[in-house]
C-alpha cells in the first residue's frame, strides 16, 4: 500500500467485479440504443476505460472537462466547463461517467447543461457516492460504491494531481492535505 494512504476501501479485485456487474446491467439497459458515454475529466477516465470494456453493445465515447476544485480538498462551489462536449447529442441516449459525487454541484451543473442539448435520455453512472455530503435524491442510475465523507484517491481520483494511478481506491491520510 502507498505510504500516503490511510486505508484501502476497495481493492483492484473489488473494483473489477463491480465494473463487470455494472457492465452487464448497462449492456442490457442500452441494447440497440447506441449510447454516448460522456466521461468527466480527469477523474472519470479510468472508470470509463474499464466500463466500456465490460460492455458488449455498440457505444460511443466523449469527454467533458469541469473544474470546481483546484488543489484544495473542498469544493469551491463554482463549476466551470474547461472542455465542452464536441459531438451532437440531440436525440441520443447519453450516460455520464463520473468519478465521485461529493456536494453534487458538478453533476447538477453538467446534467442541466447537457439536458439543454436535448438528448433522448440522460443518466448518470457514478463510481463513488459520498453518502451524506449531498442531497439524497441526486438521481444516479448506476453507482459502484458508497464511500465515507473522507478524501478519497486512486483509480482516477487525485489530490493535487497525484494518486490517480493507484489501482485501488483508498482514504488519503489527513496529514497530506492538512
Ligand atoms: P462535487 O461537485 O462537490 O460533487 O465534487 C465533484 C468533483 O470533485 C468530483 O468529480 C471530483 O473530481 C472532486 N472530488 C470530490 N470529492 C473528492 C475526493 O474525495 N477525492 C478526489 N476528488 C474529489
Ligand atoms: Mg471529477
Amino acid at each position: 500500500m502507498h505510504k500516503d494512504i490511510e486505508k484501502i476501501l476497495f481493492s483492484e479485485q473489488d473494483i473489477k467485479e463491480k465494473v463487470e456487474e455494472l457492465g452487464r446491467q448497462i449492456s442490457g439497459d442500452y441494447k440497440n440504443k447506441n449510447p454516448i458515454l460522456i466521461s468527466i475529466l480527469k477523474g472519470g477516465v479510468v472508470f470509463l476505460a474499464d466500463i466500456i470494456r465490460a460492455l458488449d453493445i455498440p457505444i460511443e465515447i466523449e469527454f467533458m472537462g469541469v473544474a470546481s476544485y483546484g488543489n484544495s480538498t473542498k469544493s469551491s462551489g463554482v463549476v466551470q466547463i474547461t472542455k465542452d462536449c464536441n459531438i451532437d447529442i440531440s436525440d441520443r441516449h447519453v450516460l455520464i461517467i463520473e468519478d465521485i459525487v461529493d456536494t453534487g454541484l458538478s453533476l447538477n451543473y453538467i446534467t442541466r447543461y447537457l439536458q439543454g442539448k436535448n438528448p433522448k435520455s440522460l443518466k448518470m453512472c457514478v463510481l463513488l457516492d459520498k453518502v451524506g455530503a449531498h442531497e439524497p435524491d441526486i438521481g444516479m442510475a448506476y453507482k459502484a460504491f458508497d464511500v465515507p465523507n473522507e478524501f478519497i484517491v486512486g483509480y482516477g481520483l487525485d489530490y493535487d494531481e497525484k494518486y490517480r494511478n493507484l489501482p485501488y481506491i483508498g482514504i488519503l491520510k489527513k496529514e497530506i492535505y492538512q
